[in-house]
């Protein structure tokens, strides 16, 4: 059978559990003899990895904030999920615009009609399958990053930036509940691998019907 790919974001405040995750999502279809590739945001090509760099080191105003995520996204979409997807691999990738939502948005106060048209200019067709959305309460989250390591300027925000960045992503969860999948990352992880693998055998077999 020829598979489509299929695009797959991974969303959640820092430390949400994500990573762990997709690690697991990764095997899980590649068990079921999908072809996956992982990727991230920002970051993903060379460019944007340098993007990266300075996005979660440098203080910036929120504009150039908003505008240097779609800025390394576009490059993303171009170099590296549009020609995956043409393949069809399937693209598994930690976070996309939901993100931009939700921490500038959200988290910033940024005006979200102006994040809105740049996702009318940057993807305005392109948008994720699936979105799996890890929510837990904030201090949870905060609980769970590494404390040997130095925190990068989003995890170093106060805890009302990541309420009001949580309540961003559930927001958009309700509105665009076609795609989201909201996980209750304060489970045990063998729960919360469960609910994923039915959550990903359910879209398989939905594409099944519709060859
Ligand atoms: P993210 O990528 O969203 O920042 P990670 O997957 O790196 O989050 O998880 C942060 C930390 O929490 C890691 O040490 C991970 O092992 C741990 N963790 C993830 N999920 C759970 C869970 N359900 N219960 C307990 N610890 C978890
Ligand atoms: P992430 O890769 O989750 O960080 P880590 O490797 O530490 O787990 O994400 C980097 C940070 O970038 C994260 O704090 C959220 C932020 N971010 C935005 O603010 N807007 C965006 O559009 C994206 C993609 C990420």
């Amino acid at each position: 059978m020829k598979q489509i790919g299929q695009l797959i974001s991974f969303e959640g405040i820092d430390g949400a559990g994500k990573s762990t995750h997709i690690a697991f999502t990764q095997e899980v279809l590649a068990q079921r003899g999908i072809d996956v590739i992982t990727t991230r945001e920002p970051g993903g090509t060379p460019l944007g990895e340098s993007l990266r760099e300075l996005l979660l080191q440098e203080k910036m105003h929120l504009e150039t904030e908003a505008l240097l995520m779609f800025a390394a996204r576009r490059e993303h979409i171009a170099q590296v999920i549009e020609p995956a997807l043409n393949q069809g691999l399937w693209v598994i990738t930690d976070r996309f615009t939901d993100a931009s939502f939700a921490y500038q948005g959200g988290g910033r106060h940024l005006d979200l009609k102006k994040l809105e048209t740049l996702e009318r200019w940057v993807h305005p067709q392109l948008q994720p399958k699936l979105t799996f959305l890890f929510d837990l309460p904030i201090a949870v989250a905060r609980s769970r990053l590494d404390a040997t390591r130095n925190l990068d300027k989003f995890e170093q925000e106060q805890a009302q930036f990541f309420e009001d960045t949580r309540n961003e992503y559930l927001r958009r969860a309700e509105q665009f509940s076609q795609r989201f999948r909201v996980i209750d990352s304060s489970r045990e992880i063998a729960l919360i691998q469960t609910e994923i693998r039915h959550h990903l055998d359910l879209l398989l077999r939905s594409l099944d019907h519709h060859d």
